[in-house]
């Protein structure tokens, strides 16, 4: 069946979901379909009408930590039920070249995960596609070059339209599936990096003394995360570390604090180890020997790091107020060099449909 309206949800933080929908949307106009498009970070899950019957539904979101955001997984949860509808998946990930090889992303549980809930809303699904455009995770290694992003923008962009084409005139495509080990044995992941990305993520950003208050993270955060406490950018714990504000600030003032998260770990791991020596030295746990352990260790460290993370952004954050204290914090940030980078998708501009 060849679908006459197509619907297409999308989140992006950094532009590489949102040319995917824009690719998408253009090739579904040269079929001579309809297309409406929203970014759903700027309508209200409620407000969400059923869909017209025989409509093909898209959702296109980036991974983060083998799974969707939780802006999207939410979105998919609370979609309405389907009306005869089809829909189709596309998740964009980190590729990263290498020479002349690109390395592909990892998508982890996101297609099965948002299938299942789909098909129990009785959408038949058709297409499941992983889209590897350049990794914008630069808290986590240097932005990709200009070069490369042009390079791996020309090698993906037909793969994205050759895939509507097929589903759009009725035939199925579910190339993610090709990575179903590789997804499976990443699973477990994906559900430890869900705390991590809300306790642990979300602690680890601060503007510099380069940061004029202008204001434009807060206003542009695609989920309202960043607020202005004591007169500097605060971000709380809705961030979903999609990267935006990052490489949106226009005075590069939005770095991510590696000094300050290698000292939280390092008392972290002090104090855990204290605590278990004054425990078995007192005998309250006599024969509990899996306390030496250094993986148990490793464990109990990674969960008790939440709470010092809590206090330890509030503290630097109005340490931060104090010049010594800012460069300090600024200085052993890597995103600090100029090496670093920043991403930026190449803008493809796009039109949205407000509701
Ligand atoms: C916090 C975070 C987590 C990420 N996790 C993954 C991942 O698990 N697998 C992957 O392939 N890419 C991962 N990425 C890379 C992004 O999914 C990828 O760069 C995506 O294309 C960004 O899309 P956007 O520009 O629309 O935000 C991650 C990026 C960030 C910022």
């Amino acid at each position: 069946m060849k679908f006459t309206n197509v619907v297409i949800y999308y989140f992006s933080g950094t532009g590489n979901a949102k040319n995917t929908a824009l690719w998408v949307s253009d090739e579904a106009k040269k079929e001579g379909i309809e297309v409406e498009i929203f970014n759903i970070a700027k309508i209200d899950n409620q407000e969400i009408p059923k869909p017209a019957k025989n409509t093909l539904i898209g959702f296109i979101s980036p991974t983060h930590g083998f799974h969707f955001p939780a802006i999207m997984r939410k979105f998919v949860k609370t979609f309405p039920k389907s009306n005869n509808c089809s829909a189709f998946i596309m998740n964009t990930r980190a590729g990263t070249r290498i020479g002349n090889k690109t390395i592909c992303g990892l998508s982890g549980v996101l297609h099965y995960w948002s299938s299942i809930i789909l098909i129990r809303k009785d959408y038949k699904i058709v297409g499941l596609l992983p889209v590897d455009l350049p990794s914008n995770w630069i808290s986590l290694h240097p932005a990709i070059k200009q070069i490369g992003t042009e390079l791996i923008y020309k090698r993906v962009e037909p793969k994205v339209r050759q895939f509507t084409k097929e589903i759009i005139n009725g035939k199925r495509n579910y190339k993610a599936l090709f990575d179903i080990i590789q997804d499976i044995i990443i699973s477990p992941i994906s559900i430890l990096y869900i705390l991590f990305a809300k306790y642990f993520f979300a602690k680890s950003f601060i503007a510099s003394s380069d940061c004029d208050m202008c204001g434009l993270c807060e206003k542009t955060c695609p989920v309202q995360a960043i607020k202005q406490v004591d007169g500097r950018m605060f971000w709380t714990y809705k961030c979903e570390s999609c990267m935006k504000c990052m490489n949106d600030c226009p005075h590069k003032a939005i770095e991510t604090a590696h000094g300050f998260l290698i000292v939280i770990w390092f008392l972290t791991s002090l104090f855990v180890g204290y605590l278990i020596s004054y425990l078995l030295n007192y005998q309250f746990f006599e024969n509990w020997q899996l306390l030496q352990n250094e993986n148990i260790k490793s464990l109990i460290v990674s969960v008790a790091i939440f709470p010092f993370l809590f206090i330890g952004y509030r503290l630097m954050h109005w340490l931060m107020r104090f010049k010594l204290f800012e460069r300090i914090f600024v200085l052993s940030s890597l995103t600090k060099f100029k090496f670093w980078g920043r991403y930026k998708a190449p803008n493809k501009g796009i039109k949205e449909c407000k509701k």
